[in-house]
């Protein structure tokens, strides 16, 4: 088994030994559900390799591999309320299954217990974890302030919605690589490598994700495929596509952009060849690979072994074949 296997397999192993069956159940079910879900856990692994990177035992990062994925399903809990998503991980949203306000509390319940984990470390350690989660979790929000902002706001500069996709998603991508660094006890310039490592591979992974929402394989994906037309989300596609299309074909876009019909099939397929015949597709495919090798670049100057090097090379390389 690959490194980054064995790591999947431990922390998911150590994740469910920890999820534990509380009171009152209408609070921890949906906790459960969610953890219960699977996900490709690339946060809590990227941790762990970070930690490894340095000859740390991983299982020392386990705790806070574990406040990272804690936070990431909270964060997807809520956003699935705030996007209107039926589908997550193949099974029902929290707040389908359920109801909003408990999609709201049992989220707020997973925020908190993610900081909890950070209790474990030695206090040195507890206050540069907590110091960096803090200030991530905070660009976390204002990311997806933004990303609601741009739904109804007409033009949407691609710098802006960079830094958007940067605070979302990239910035916690970041952290955990830096997390594994921190419990290391590595310097801070080391640190600042991995961070930048993490935040050009997580702006790599959120272009993708855009990429799958509209042309991902509905068996594989496991949220609804089209998600982002039908809320009208100005990602990398629709911004390049204005761009790119003719005057007529935009015009045509932004007018599709306008409207939310009741059954929105029709609207997705027009808008995806728009994509596609605009050069949109093959646009945000390149950009997929510069941040990529954007992020790779870091690597090469990490203080590690090659054999190390080449796991963060060939993690990367996975990522962008993904189709989940
Ligand atoms: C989904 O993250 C949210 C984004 C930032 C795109 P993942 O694609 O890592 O979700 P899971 O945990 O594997 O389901
Ligand atoms: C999610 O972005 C980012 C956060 C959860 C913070 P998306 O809204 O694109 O994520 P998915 O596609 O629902 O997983
Ligand atoms: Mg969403
Ligand atoms: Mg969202
Ligand atoms: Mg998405």
């Amino acid at each position: 088994m690959d490194k980054i296997n064995f790591y999947r397999t431990v922390f998911s192993q150590y994740l469910i030994d920890k999820i534990e069956h509380k009171q009152p159940r209408s609070l921890y079910e949906p906790v459960e559900y969610i953890l219960n879900l699977g996900g490709k856990k690339i946060r809590p692994v990227l941790v762990l390799l970070a930690a490894e990177t340095y000859d740390c035992n991983y299982e020392k990062a386990l705790d806070a591999a574990l406040a990272i994925e804690i936070f990431h399903n909270f964060s997807l809990m809520h956003d699935d309320i705030m996007d209107e998503a039926p589908l997550r991980r193949g099974k029902k949203t929290v707040h389908h299954k359920w109801d909003i306000n408990t999609g709201i509390l049992s989220g707020d319940a997973m925020l908190i217990q993610a900081y909890q984990y950070f209790e474990n470390y030695d206090p040195k350690t507890f206050q540069a974890l907590a110091k960096l989660f803090s200030k991530t979790a905070l660009e976390v929000c204002e990311g997806q302030q933004y990303d609601i902002d741009f739904e109804n706001q007409d033009e949407v500069e691609i710098e802006d919605y960079l830094k958007m996709i940067e605070y979302k998603t990239a910035v916690l991508i970041g952290a955990a690589l830096q997390m594994g660094g921190i419990v290391a006890g590595v310097s801070d310039n080391e640190q600042q490598k991995l961070y930048e490592f993490g935040k050009n591979l997580g702006v790599a992974f959120q272009l993708q994700d855009d990429y799958l929402d509209a042309f991902g394989n509905p068996k594989m994906f496991g949220k609804q495929v089209g998600g982002d037309i039908i809320e009208n989300k100005k990602t990398y596609l629709y911004i390049k596509a204005l761009e790119l299309a003719p005057k007529e074909l935009g015009t045509q876009l932004k007018h599709l952009y306008s409207i939310e019909p009741s059954n929105p099939k029709d609207k997705i397929n027009t808008i995806k060849l728009i994509f596609e015949e605009s050069g949109a597709v093959e646009a945000i495919k390149g950009k997929i690979v510069d941040f990529t090798e954007k992020a790779l670049s870091q690597i090469e100057n990490l203080e590690t072994s090659q054999e190390n090097k080449q796991i963060y090379i060939d993690f990367s390389n996975n990522l962008m074949k993904r189709e989940v």
